[in-house]
Formats: structure tokens, sequence, C-alpha cells
């Protein structure tokens, strides 16, 4: 009878690590639905999706200071980011949910990064340059540098996949290159990341002007949708949405941004595709779509809000973060202590 052998542990394939993805959302007001559908919403399916993999999702607080925020609103601000991810579905079992500022290492390691970056680099980021004409004085230098640290936050976890609107593009192009960079120059430290965005609705436009990005800090409210703008104020924004004279729903960005821009929010938020939409609604005017676009949003909203105010003053939200950040504290702290040993900074062995 042939003898059970058991192999030495050191001999015995070591487990498949799990791969760690890592997202985060500024809190400077309130979230719109271009977020939702660009961020909130992907991050839900993937943590359905993507079993193999460890998720750290936060708050980023320490990227909201780069523009003058009051105090109070802040506070107010990161709790409200903190509710709307549990409200839209993030499961507090499957995803580390933290505040940025509560892990010290991500402005430890957003320092690193500016020590690795180069000026010329931060300057020909669009965000940046859009921002500065915008201010006209006392732009913050961290206005500048804060890729550095969406660099450190995303390299920090070691993270395989970074979920983003198009946006943030740049963003994680250039956080590659200081991965790449800082291994060549001190040795194999961090993993290089992939983003992920959406197939729909990476960059969902404005709804008065949709040649330009659906934003928050537009002057015009009638140009956002506010997960948490009451459902009636939803469905009169969309129906005030710019479209053109033409009355044909079809999907062309180039000619009809408006249209498409609404058949996208529709599509992302149904998953519907699009050409079967541009069917459904081939005889049928815009204000009759807006009307159903109107009721499609709503639905997509109302469990939200509910949501959102049985999280808001509950004490398990503060259960909730303190978990994650004790997660993320470890990780993290473990990362620095390599990123430290690697460049000879302190007295790690
Ligand atoms: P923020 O807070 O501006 O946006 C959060 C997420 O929402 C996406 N988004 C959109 N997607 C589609 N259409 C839109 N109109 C739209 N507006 C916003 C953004 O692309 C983003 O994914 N720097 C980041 C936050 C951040 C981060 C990170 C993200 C800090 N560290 C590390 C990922 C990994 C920011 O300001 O996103």
């Amino acid at each position: 009878m042939p003898t059970k052998t058991t192999k030495k542990k050191s001999e015995q394939p070591t487990p498949k690590p799990m791969k760690r993805l890592v997202s985060g959302i500024k809190p400077t007001g309130q979230l719109t639905l271009g977020n939702y559908i660009g961020a909130l919403k992907q991050f839900v399916k993937l943590q359905d999706e993507l079993i193999d993999t460890e998720f750290f999702i936060f708050i980023a607080d320490l990227h909201a200071i780069t523009t003058p925020q009051e105090r109070q609103e802040l506070k107010k601000n990161i709790r409200s980011v903190a509710a709307v991810y549990l409200a839209c579905g993030l499961d507090p079992e499957k995803v580390n949910l933290f505040i940025q500022s509560e892990v010290n290492e991500h402005a430890v390691l957003g320092y690193i990064m500016e020590s690795t970056a180069y000026i010329g680099e931060m300057e020909r980021m669009t965000q940046y340059k859009d921002k500065k004409v915008k201010q006209t004085e006392g732009i913050r230098t961290s206005l500048m540098t804060y890729p550095a640290l969406m660099a450190a936050d995303i390299l920090l976890y070691d993270a395989d996949i970074v979920p983003i609107g198009d946006d943030q593009k740049q963003h994680l192009e250039l956080t590659r290159n200081l991965a790449t960079r800082f291994n060549h120059l001190y040795g194999d430290t961090f993993v290089v990341p992939e983003g992920f965005f959406p197939e729909t609705g990476a960059r969902i436009m404005s709804l008065s002007e949709p040649s330009k990005k659906m934003d928050k800090s537009n002057e015009n409210a009638k140009s956002y949708i506010m997960l948490l703008d009451d459902l009636g104020t939803v469905r009169n924004k969309i129906k005030s949405a710019v479209t053109d004279s033409d009355g044909f729903i079809k999907y062309d960005v180039k000619k009809k941004p408006g249209i498409s821009n609404l058949l996208t929010i529709y599509s992302s938020l149904t998953d519907i595709p699009i050409k079967e939409l541009e069917k459904q609604y081939k005889d049928k005017s815009y204000s009759a779509f807006k009307t159903d676009l109107g009721e499609v949003v709503a639905d997509a909203l109302r469990p939200i809000q509910q949501r959102y105010f049985e999280y808001i003053n509950n004490p398990r939200l503060d259960e909730i973060l303190d978990q994650g950040a004790e997660r993320a504290k470890l990780i993290a702290s473990r990362k620095i202590q390599k990123v430290f040993k690697k460049m000879g900074l302190g007295r790690v062995k």
C-alpha cells in the first residue's frame, strides 16, 4: 500500500496572494450622478464580481483641502460620502471603507511620491491647469502636487486595479510612471496598477453644457444631478437638459452631445444597450424620452436616498470606518517600512 507523504511546508505551493483594488472620492460638496455612474456603481458591481480581490475604498479628505474648505462643512461632507458609499451598496464585509486622513501613511508616501515626480509632470496635468484658471489667487501648492498623493493612495496598497472615471485617466497614467520610476531607482517595490473604466458612462456630461463634464463645482445647479436631490428636482433637471433641434433620438457625441449624454445615462442605469434604446425611442419625442429618463434616474436614486438616511446618523457607520482604517493601516504601515528601507530613510534595517 502506498504510504501517504506530506510535503514539507517549504515545498507546498504558496497560496496565490489576493489582488487589491483601490479607489476614492473627494468629499467636496455632495456627490453627483457622474460620481455614481463613473465610480460608485462600478465599485458595487466589482465587489460582487472580483471575489479574489481585496477592496480599499476611501474618502479622500486630504484631497479636499487642495482648495479652501470650511471646517464644519468638511466634517459633514466626509460623513456624508461614507454614508453614500454604503447607501449605494458597498458591503463592509467585502470592502475596507475608511477615511484617508486617518491613515497617516497616505501623506508620508504622498511626500515620497512628490520626491519621485518632476515639477513638469505636475504642471502638465489637465485638471490642475483647468482648476488653476478658475482660481485667481491663493492657489495652494497641493492643488498642483495632489496627483502625487493620488499615486501614493494607490501604490500604498499595491493595487492591481483602480476603478475611476475618464477624468482621472491622466492621474492613473502618472501613477504608473511614478511606480515604474521608483522601482527602477530603488528596486522592485510597487505594483504598477491598471485603470478600470466603465464601458458606458466613464464621462457623464453637464446637462446644460454637454461638452463639459458633469461637475458639482459648476455654478449652474441645473447642470448636475446630486444623488440626494429630491426626486421632483431630478425630473425637472432632466426635462430642462439641453438637447438639439433635430428631434430624433440618436447617439452621436459630436453632432448631438446632449441627447447622447442622456442616452448614456439611461443605458448606464438600466444596462439596456444604447442601440436598443435608439430602436425603442425611434418614433418618440425628446420630451417623452426625457420623461422616461426622469423615472429611470428617480428609480435609481430612491433606494440610495432611503438607505442614506438610515446610515448617516447611525453609530454603525463609525464602526465600519474604524474597522476599515484598522486594516488599511496594517497594510499601509508595512508598505511604508519597505519603502523607507529601500530608500535608506530612518533606521529601518
Ligand atoms: P473625484 O472625487 O473628483 O471623483 C470621484 C470619482 O468619480 C468619477 N467622476 C465621474 N465619472 C463619470 N462622469 C463624471 N462626470 C464624473 N465626475 C467624477 C471620477 O473619475 C472618480 O473616479 N482624485 C480623485 C479621488 C482620488 C482617487 C484616489 C481615485 C484620490 N485618490 C486614488 C482613485 C484612486 C478625485 O478627485 O475624484
